[in-house]
């Protein structure tokens, strides 16, 4: 009886988390408040209501969020920002923990482990004071190069429903509401505020939606933020199709529709017919007066408004907020706890990639000396100048939290903490990122021997007229509203139609003979001459996006002529003067360590700035390969690979291509960005103390010249062409092989998949069960991920090769078999008919492909799909 109880209330509880209510109250009663609540606001605070607010900017206790009102006691909630960690430093005055990245989270392909690191972040939110974490993001990393695919999950739809779903459910459950985002196709962020994406609708439902469905249906998401993007010609945030019939209609979704901040649509009726509920972060679009005004030409009702209005108070009810002012508890942030949890998710979260030998794990009885070689390794001079920024080992953006400097463990320290008694020694190799960094004082004098360069500022972009002459140590600006421009006098400088430009000379000191590579991080036209030959030029004056222009001069020993010049060319000024001196010394001091140690560990790859929002790592720097490590990275691998056989990579990014040097060292490890114990979970892994069991969810190319041409834009459109072939569907069509395969994914152990049980045959619409013996036939216990794939050997229209549509994860002793249940859902078959408008099942032969990646099928087994 007891037992039967239990039973039922944990199924009213599970019921009412997926459904969108919390477990204090039923949806009907958070309705009958919203009921006496709508009926007592007036026409104008309905309106008024359906746009946000940010309380006084940023600072301790602002934050992003719906509008107060006082009359009627309606209580804000309060949106913070951060989908792997609870952002709240500006409002809680502490930051919740800095978890694994989006994408270490799928990698885990553990949605169960997901979903308790989500309850956890869902509860340092509650701690903050705060109802939602705006996240998870969850586009469909359609292109590695795009900024925020680190903040994503995968190029998969049906691995992105179910680690969306269980994210959902997570940050839920404490009674916060989840934001989905960015809905939908916003998969590069070059020109994101502009770009128009033209897809093809069976794409839109095989590929880009699902995973958002599944949110909605089996996870009870109440939160969607629109994308910056226009999808076939209509903005996300006006876009009916995708809002008012897919999200609303079809699918159900009872929550509140929000546009990206500042992402609106120019016409508010579009907006509001669409079924945007609450324009984000302030009224831009949907002002009152705009309101008004459609409503007054009838062109929206007031029961529409009303159904806004529902929904904001529905979700704002279902927080809490409305019955309990929030309370800021920072002791329940970033606990040992809650630390412990971000450890334990990375030691599944970073992915073996090669392992050549077995020479992982090491051996502590034999290993003697460890040299940590590689610009992510530790802080230091080599990035950023010394500052200990967090963004060393994490993407940058409105996703990013930086944990107190103490607790981010970087993987020299995290080794270090693992080491017991081996001697670990830290070289950073080169500089991070680029590769280059600011050319110091020392190197420059002008033409008078005085130390520094001689500066004209121009009042106009032309370098014309008269000067302003003053003398500057280095080149390292970032211009506002700074007095030393020449526009000082005008603080409105960023209106200035005549802008400003500069031009710098004197001597460069090259301390050796030698190729130089310069580099600028520019916002603005910029050239640099070196003795009187063009460098380096950046020609394009975009802002956010080709900042980055290098160029290189073969210099003998001694002193140079240099001039830099500089054209204004948007409201933002920035000017960033780099080179690779220095990575020499470095690059000689890590041979000579790299020669005395037993292993060395290098970790490499890019960085907050690199691999962020609003950016894409499409910045080629000359060179022809967009997501390939730093040429100064490159060149590291291959020297210490050349005096050291025992050579483990350890890559610091989403992904990168690395067929230049994949084939030079032993071992390479996939750590993404993997949260404040990167570094312990690292180590955890190296020694073997933890046994690997991550696996990509993403294809990494070998090069990007894979793709064709036109997948990535410059322009202010795109065609999805390649339609559902996207990842490894793509590789797969195309017959083209990938470095590492979807899903692929080392471990210590071994595992041997016996053969499959299933009924041969199976009616359309039934659940088809499988059972698939897996053994452990390592020496160490270990975890696998069972892969499922469908392959339908006969369609009326093509089908991808093979697509995922199940997958296990097992924890196996050594020599243990077990046998898994695995169920395939009746829609796993079907595919989407744009001719028919409607998803469609055949009848007919499918192909169960079971293996262990997209790469690595064990079994196959037959199944026929009848009537
Ligand atoms: C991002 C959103 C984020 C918002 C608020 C926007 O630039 O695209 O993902 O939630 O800023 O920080």
């Amino acid at each position: 009886m007891r037992k039967k109880l239990q039973k039922l209330i944990f199924a009213s509880f599970t019921f009412a988390i997926c459904f969108g209510v919390s477990a204090q109250q039923t949806a009907s009663e958070i309705d009958a408040k919203v009921d006496h609540m709508l009926k007592r606001m007036t026409l104008e605070e309905k309106v008024d209501y359906i746009s946000g607010m940010r309380i006084g900017g940023h600072g301790p206790n602002k934050w992003d969020g719906t509008k107060e009102n006082k009359r009627l006691g309606i209580e804000p909630i309060k949106i913070y920002h951060g989908p792997y960690g609870i952002g709240a430093l500006r409002y809680a005055k502490k930051n919740g923990t800095y978890y694994p990245s989006s994408i270490n989270m799928a990698c885990t392909w553990n949605p169960e482990l997901v979903q308790e690191v989500a309850t956890s972040m869902g509860k340092e939110l509650k701690a903050a004071g705060g109802q939602s974490n705006a996240g998870p993001a969850m586009n469909i990393i359609r292109d590695l190069r795009g900024g925020r695919s680190m903040e994503y999950f995968t190029e998969d739809p049906y691995l992105n429903g179910q680690i969306a779903a269980a994210y959902v459910k997570g940050i839920q459950s404490p009674g916060n509401f989840a934001i989905m985002k960015h809905f939908i196709c916003n998969n590069q962020e070059r020109e994101r505020n502009y770009i128009d994406v033209n897809v093809g609708e069976r794409a839109l439902r095989e590929i880009y939606l699902p995973g958002y469905k599944q949110a909605v249906i089996d996870g009870g998401v109440l939160g969607v933020m629109t994308g910056y993007n226009t999808v076939n010609s209509s903005h996300s945030s006006a876009n009916k199709h995708l809002i008012q019939d897919i999200l609303k209609d079809e699918w159900g979704f009872k929550g509140i529709v929000m546009t990206d901040w500042s992402g609106s649509d120019d016409d508010a009726v579009q907006m509001l017919n669409a079924g945007l509920d609450l324009e984000m972060p302030r009224p831009k679009t949907l002002t009152s007066a705009n309101v008004l005004k459609a409503l007054k030409q009838g062109e929206i009702s007031e029961a529409e408004i009303d159904e806004k209005v529902r929904r904001i108070l529905y979700v704002s009810y279902f927080t809490g907020v409305m019955d309990a002012k929030p309370e800021i508890r920072p002791e329940e942030m970033t606990t040992p706890e809650t630390i412990e949890l971000s450890r334990k998710m990375a030691e599944e979260a970073i992915v073996l990639l090669k392992n050549e030998d077995d020479i992982l794990p090491l051996d502590r009885d034999k290993v003697k000396s460890i040299a940590v070689i590689g610009p992510n390794g530790e802080f230091g001079a080599h990035f950023r100048n010394g500052q200990k920024s967090y963004q060393l080992l994490q993407g940058g953006g409105s996703a990013s939290i930086s944990p107190q400097q103490g607790r981010m463990i970087t993987p020299f320290a995290g080794i270090k903490n693992a080491s017991r008694g081996i001697e670990v020694t830290f070289e950073p190799g080169c500089y991070g990122d680029h590769g280059c960094t600011t050319i110091q004082p020392e190197f420059f004098t002008t033409t008078d021997n005085k130390p520094g360069l001689e500066a004209k500022y121009y009042a106009n972009s032309n370098l014309n007229g008269k000067p302003n002459v003053k003398i500057d140590k280095n080149i390292r600006f970032f211009w506002q509203k700074t007095p030393e421009i020449i526009e000082q006098g005008n603080d409105k400088q960023n209106g200035s139609e005549d802008g400003f430009s500069v031009e710098w000379t004197g001597k460069l000191k090259a301390p050796i003979s030698r190729k130089y590579t310069f580099e600028v991080e520019a916002q603005g036209l910029t050239k640099v001459f070196i003795d009187g030959k063009l460098v380096l030029d950046k020609y394009k004056p975009d802002v956010g996006w080709d900042r980055y222009a290098m160029g290189s001069a073969y210099l003998e020993q001694g002193n140079h002529d240099i001039k830099i010049e500089f054209r204004k060319s948007a409201a933002r000024n920035q000017l960033h003067l780099m080179w690779d001196y220095g990575n020499d010394v470095y690059l000689d001091k890590a041979i000579e360590l790299a020669k005395k140690s037993d292993v060395v560990i290098m970790p490499v790859g890019t960085s907050g700035s690199l691999e962020r929002e609003a950016v894409d790592r499409d910045e080629k720097l000359n060179r022809s390969e967009s997501l390939a490590l730093s040429a100064a990275q490159e060149r590291l691998i291959k020297e210490v690979s050349r005096v050291n056989k025992n050579v483990v990579v350890v890559t610091f990014t989403a992904g990168v291509v690395c067929e230049q040097w994949k084939n030079n060292v032993s071992a390479i490890l996939y750590a993404g960005f993997p949260g404040q114990e990167g570094g312990n979970a690292l180590a955890s892994i190296l020694f073997g103390d933890v046994n690997p069991s991550a696996k990509l969810t993403v294809s990494i190319p070998k090069s990007v010249s894979q793709f064709p041409d036109k997948w990535y834009s410059n322009k202010e459109t795109i065609s999805y062409d390649e339609g559902i072939y996207v990842g490894y569907r793509f590789f797969d069509e195309y017959k083209k092989e990938p470095a590492f395969p979807f899903g692929h994914g080392l471990s210590y152990s071994q595992f041997n998949y016996g053969k499959p049980n299933l009924s041969a045959k199976a009616k359309i619409g039934e659940v088809v069960k499988l059972k698939v013996p897996l053994s452990n036939i390592g020496t160490i216990a270990g975890k696998e991920v069972v892969q499922v794939y469908v392959q339908d050997k006969k369609s009326s229209e093509p089908r991808p090769l093979k697509e995922l549509k199940a997958f296990k994860k097992v924890q196996l002793a050594p020599n243990e078999t077990k046998v898994i249940d695995i169920e395939l859902a009746p829609e796993s078959f079907s595919f989407f008919s744009e001719n028919e408008n409607k998803w469609i099942t055949e009848a007919g032969e499918f192909e169960i492909w079971i293996g262990s990646s997209s790469a690595d099928i064990r079994q196959k087994v037959k199944l026929e799909l009848v009537k």
